[in-house]
């Protein structure tokens, strides 16, 4: 399924409770910031308190194993402290990670 950036702008207001993305984003005790993420290994910003089945997982993310998670977070990654339902419509899921594969790890 090809993602769209722009309509996973919006998508990514249901994440910005606890994540920042984009120039300047900083980790925040409520979640990680997520540039440069797609490709990198999960649970490693350093002085992030990750859930140890995060930093544990072994996951790197990618399209793939994103939208995974994003279905269903608890599911996907049993012990994880990301307290998020996850996004039902794979249409969702696949615009939120086109915006996010926007953003370089600086
Ligand atoms: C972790 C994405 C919503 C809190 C993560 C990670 C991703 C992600 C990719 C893994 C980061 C890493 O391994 O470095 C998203 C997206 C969201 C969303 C795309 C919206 C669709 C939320 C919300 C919250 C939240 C609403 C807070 C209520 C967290 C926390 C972690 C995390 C605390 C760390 C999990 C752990 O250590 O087990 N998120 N997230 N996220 N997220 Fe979210």
């Amino acid at each position: 399924m090809v993602g769209d950036p722009a309509s996973g702008e919006a998508v990514f207001r249901r994440c910005m409770a606890c994540h920042a993305v984009g120039p300047g984003a900083r980790d925040r005790p409520s979640g990680p910031h997520l540039n440069g993420i797609i490709g990198q290994e999960a649970g490693t910003n350093p002085g992030f308190n990750y859930s140890n089945a995060n930093k544990e997982s072994g996951i790197v993310w990618d399209a793939e194993t994103l939208m995974a998670y994003l279905e269903n977070p608890r599911q996907f990654l049993p012990g994880t402290r990301m307290v998020f339902p996850g996004l039902s419509s794979e249409q969702d899921r696949a615009d939120v990670v086109a915006f996010l594969a926007q953003f370089d790890g600086e």
